[in-house]
This record gives structure tokens, sequence and C-alpha cells, in this order.
């Protein structure tokens, strides 16, 4: 807290918690576009307002990317969480495999001493194959617990770089552009208003699972994606939101 009032960042936690309507916010210095080290704070902060969160028996469905690999890797669980389970959000959306939610789900049960599922869904499907696999009951398990989690924990990308980084096809990100998407997030790609423009096809959490979700937690920080970051708080289901002091100025432009 002294950190904070240093930086002057208590002040722009609260502005941005009163722009977007959130429970709570927290601002780590810098930027993470800029230093690794900002990224690997934001990570810390992070796992830590999940540990806070987290009682006895919650089920947390957990996003991929670079941002939750690092909250993953550092969290730390003040006892064992043999009552809790991590999950993964939603299955193949063309991370890599250090980004991917089923790797982040497990190492962050390592670490709390908790259990975890895995969906394995590969990237893809026809629809043909995607009724077939989610009719196999050891799939069907798993996707009923990730849609029941009380906590949701995700990362928040810009449009253009995550169609980009999962290797979507130029024309499709060219419609993407074309109907004004800026962010995405748990798989679905918004637009300024916080509207749902796109959705990648893969088995796990909906959007209605995250509306009904207790605890929608983001943690995303770096200029770049302050814009991004300001259409996903407008989407309006998260209640904390994890971010830097350089994401969360260019937010605040983009209210
Ligand atoms: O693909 C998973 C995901 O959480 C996306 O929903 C999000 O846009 C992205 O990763 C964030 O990744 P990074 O933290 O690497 O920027």
């Amino acid at each position: 807290p002294i950190v904070k009032e240093l930086f002057g960042l208590s002040d722009l936690e609260d502005e941005v918690r009163e722009a977007f309507g959130l429970k709570r916010v927290i601002v780590v210095p810098g930027d993470s576009d800029e230093s690794d080290h900002v990224k690997a704070e934001l990570g810390r902060a992070g796992g830590r307002v999940l540990r806070e969160s987290l009682s006895s028996g919650d089920v947390v469905a957990v996003m991929g990317g670079s941002t939750m690999a690092q909250m993953a890797k550092q969290f730390s669980a003040l006892s064992q969480m043999k009552e809790n389970w991590f999950v993964p959000a939603r299955g193949g959306l063309g991370e890599s495999v250090d980004y991917q939610a089923n790797t982040i789900a497990s190492e962050l049960a390592k670490r709390a001493g908790a259990r975890y599922r895995m969906l394995h869904v590969p990237d893809h499907l026809s629809e043909e194959a995607y009724q077939t696999i989610m009719q196999e009951p050891n799939v069907r398990e798993v996707v009923d617990m990730i849609r029941g989690a009380r906590i949701v924990v995700h990362g928040i990308g810009d449009a253009v770089t995550m169609a980009r980084r999962r290797k979507l096809v130029d024309g499709t990100i060219d419609e993407l552009v074309k109907d004004g998407a800026l962010a995405e997030a748990f798989g679905y790609y918004f637009d300024r208003h916080g509207r749902v423009v796109h959705r990648m096809a893969t088995a796990g959490l909906r959007l209605d699972d995250i509306e009904a979700a207790e605890m929608v937690i983001g943690i995303a920080g770096g200029k770049s994606k302050g814009e991004a970051i300001a259409s996903v708080m407008r989407f309006g289901h998260d209640d904390v939101l994890v971010t830097d002091e350089a994401a969360a100025r260019e937010a605040l432009r983009h209210i």
C-alpha cells in the first residue's frame, strides 16, 4: 500500500473501478509491454487475488495465455487446497503448449496441492466430430464441471494480435476488423461496446456461464491492451481486474 501511494496508484485503481463498475481493481506499477518484470508482478498480483478469493470446494476455470502462465508459475498457497479443482475454461484455442489452459490448470493445481481435470478438444473440428467428442462421458463430465465453476480467471488480448496468434485465415481477420473487433477474451471477440462479434468453436465455458459465475477475474496489462481491456470491461461481467499502470491509463482513455 505504501508503494501504491507513492506512485499514486490507489487513485488510479479507484478511477478504473468506478469507470467500469468493478468490485475490485489492482494496478501494479509500470508497463508489461516494456518490461518482463512488470508482467511477472502482474502475474503475482493476479495469483494473490485468486488465493484470497478461494474457498474450500471451489472449482476454478482458467484461461490460457502468457499472463495466465506467469500467474500459474508464481502461484503459492498458504496450505494444501485438497478440496479445490482447477479446470481449463475452454478446449483447444490454438495456443502453444506452455500457454494452453490445460497446462495452466495443471500447474496451478500442482502448486496449490489441489486437483485438476483436463479437457482435450483439438482445434478446427468439424461440427460432426465436435458433437461426437461431446458425447464422450469423460468429456461431458469435465465440461459440466467447467460450466459450473464458481471462479473464472482469464486473460485479455487485442483482437487482431490474438487472431494472428491463433493463425486464423486472413479472410476471417478482415471480417473481425470490419465488425469492429477490438478485444478477445475466453475465445470470444468483442467490439468497443463490449458486444460479441465472433466466437471460437470449442467446448467449455460459454458466455452465460461467465454471467453466472460468482467471481470473474481478468488479468491483463501493457499499454497496447488498454483499449481491449476497456472493451471487455464494457461487456460487464468481470468482478475484478488486475492490470498495470500503462494499461489502466490507456483503458481510461477509452471509456
Ligand atoms: O488464448 C487464451 C487467452 O487467455 C486469450 O483469451 C487472451 O486474449 C490471451 O490468451 C491473452 O494472452 P497473453 O496474456 O499472452 O497476452
